[in-house]
């Protein structure tokens, strides 16, 4: 079987309504569906699926797509991991060679093989430590609190003191050097292969679908280092995963906790709260942040209530801030972490220690005001002066508003004041255009404004999309639309290009899904072509003003094209041009409702 064929056939057992449901709550809207959309976030669903087409779209942050697509989306993962993850889902096999005909493809084929790769190994430290090797790591883990039913389910391990363990246990399960060496759990410094985690608690990190793409090992003694982790591979980018997460994805609370090690993570779940999950062993990134507040608009930081710890929670704040969560900051203090704290106040302590967690921006503050002598008037001054700059960067005037209120009560500065520096900070950086950034009003008429590729679907082109739409639902009304328009009439390059596939497949008789149309496109462009057959009030018309709505849309851009021969046209056709284009104003084009 090729690639293309296997695709094909995921994509038809995988409805893309039922997958689709098993992420986010799905409500029946007329012919379609709708829901919260999970890649941004709001409180009235403007996130829509439709069956028919077997496509996704959302008019608030448009995005949309096919059922790979949103895979690769909502999982991070890229397009060969989704069908595979389809295939799995759908109980399709998975050949084991594909003939992909390009020799890029075959990646896919060695991710395949890496992760079978990891998960064998999770299973190998898995049984290790509940066999004898393995009983001073249980002890350890039980001695920290973990229960058995925790383990489990994170998969703990360990990996005995043996240096060739796991190697002779994937090599005997028929893995090849090349597929070894790029498992990354291996050395090769001494020139022969060599585990890298010798004598280690095990903790697989896994993906958002739980599975296995990378290890973190932690000695049981006092020795150095306390962690090391397996390296970046083709199927493991640690800027992209979180500890936890595959958790905190099924546990789908409304709130995100952040902490910062593995094992507060396994504390935090163990206690009661799924929704906990830790960057991994480096700052916070940008991306991480993203996939965190797309998970929870609200997120609670409980980070070591140590410098290393504070640092590292002001590195977080912006980034997760600018992902658009609100943030708080959980207090562990006088524990060491949460661990401790857990140990010791158990759930209720984490739940009232979140209940009296700061505002992330008071606790900026109040490293900031460490800064500052209070007692000296000029010193006093800078910090009020740093108060009013920090509210005036916060991007919503309500928040500003709020904020000018809790920080004057609680740093003891004249609210008026600060209100008043506030949006005099706002107004200077108004004036110099820095916040407020002056959208232009679409020119009229026909639109050439284009993205870098030179396509763009957004500015006027409404009624060529309303075309496409119409045809492409009810075919039956392409006799007429043929008589009118033909691709060449279509604006941009992704509509003209629409137009063409639509054209032809009705043309040559063919069945149209959008879905599969959607999917030629590139990963940037899928959401404009997207939204060209999202129009969930179409849907839900009935016969006549469906055929109303074509025959307008059909109308507006016959006369836009005819307005544009206009402009271009030598005087002495211009006399017959106007006269074609009264006829045109009264034109009645007939679609008739089947
Ligand atoms: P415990 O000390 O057992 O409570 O573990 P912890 O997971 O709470 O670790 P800690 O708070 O010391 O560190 C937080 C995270 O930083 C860890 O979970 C690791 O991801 C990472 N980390 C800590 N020490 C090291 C190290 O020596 N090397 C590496 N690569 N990462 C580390
Ligand atoms: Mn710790």
């Amino acid at each position: 079987m090729n690639y293309e064929e296997f695709k094909e056939r995921v994509r038809a057992e995988s409805d893309i309504v039922d997958v689709i449901g098993r992420y986010v709550d799905l409500k029946r809207s007329g012919a379609n569906y709708k829901g919260l959309c999970p890649f941004h976030n709001e409180k009235t669903p403007s996130f829509f699926v439709m069956q028919d087409g077997q496509f996704y779209y959302c008019h608030g942050c448009h995005k949309g797509g096919d059922v790979f697509k949103f895979l690769c989306d909502y999982n991070h993962l890229d397009f060969p991991d989704a069908v595979r993850e389809l295939a799995e889902s759908a109980g399709i096999e998975i050949p084991e060679k594909f003939d992909y005909g390009d020799s890029g493809r075959i990646k896919a084929g060695l991710k395949n093989r890496l992760r079978d790769m990891y998960k064998a190994a999770a299973e190998f430290y898995f049984s290790n430590l509940h066999s004898e090797e393995g009983k001073e790591a249980l002890e350890y883990l039980k001695k920290r609190g973990i229960t058995k039913n925790t383990m489990v389910a994170f998969g703990l391990g360990y990996a005995t003191g043996e240096g060739t363990a796991l190697y002779k246990v994937l090599k005997d399960k028929g893995y090849n050097d090349e597929e070894l060496k790029e498992s990354g759990l291996f050395s090769y410094k001494s020139g022969k292969p060599r585990d890298i985690f010798t004598d280690r608690i095990m903790f697989p990190i896994m993906n958002r679908s739980s599975k296995v793409i990378a290890f973190g090992g932690r000695v049981m003694w006092d020795r150095l280092p306390k962690y090391i982790n397996s390296p970046e591979t083709i199927i493991y980018s640690k800027k992209n995963n979180l500890y936890g997460v595959q958790r905190a994805v099924a546990a789908r609370k409304e709130r995100m906790i952040l902490v910062e090690g593995y094992m507060d993570v396994i504390s935090m779940h163990q206690t009661g709260y799924p929704e906990t999950v830790a960057s991994l062993g480096t700052a916070l990134t940008k991306e991480q942040a993203d996939i965190i507040a797309k998970m929870a608009r609200k997120v609670y930081l409980i980070y070591d209530a140590d410098s290393a710890g504070t640092q590292a929670m002001r590195r977080a704040i912006p980034l997760l801030r600018e992902a658009g969560a609100f943030v708080n900051v959980v207090s562990m203090k006088p524990f060491k972490d949460p661990d401790e704290m857990i140990r010791s106040e158990g759930a209720d302590g984490v739940e009232v220690r979140i209940r009296n967690s700061d505002n992330a921006l008071v606790f900026e503050l109040e490293c900031e005001e460490a800064e500052y002598d209070r007692n000296d008037p000029s010193e006093n001054a800078g910090f009020e002066m740093k108060a009013a700059e920090m509210i005036a960067g916060l991007n919503d005037k309500f928040q500003r508003r709020e904020f000018v209120k809790t920080v004057s009560e609680r740093f003891g500065i004249d609210r008026e004041l600060l209100a008043a520096e506030v949006n005099r900070i706002g107004d200077d950086a108004l004036r110099q255009g820095g916040i407020i950034k002056r959208t232009k009003a679409p020119p009229a008429g026909r639109v050439n404004s284009a993205n870098a590729k030179g396509r763009d679907v957004d500015t006027g082109h409404a009624d060529e999309r309303n075309v496409l739409l119409a045809l492409v639902r009810d075919p039956g009304i392409f006799p007429v639309v043929k008589e009118f328009v033909s691709p060449e009439d279509f604006s941009s390059g992704i509509l003209q290009e629409v137009a063409d596939i639509v054209f032809d497949k009705i043309n040559n008789g063919g069945t149209i899904q959008e879905g599969e149309i959607i999917s030629r496109f590139d990963d940037e462009e899928q959401s404009d072509v997207g939204r060209i057959f999202c129009n969930d009030m179409y849907d839900n018309s009935d016969a006549g003003t469906k055929a109303r709505f074509a025959s307008e849309s059909l109308k507006n851009m016959v006369i836009r094209r005819h307005d544009e021969k206009c402009e271009n046209a030598p005087p002495e056709e211009l006399a017959q041009l106007l006269k074609k284009k009264n006829e045109l104003s009264n034109l009645i084009i007939n679609i008739n409702p089947d």
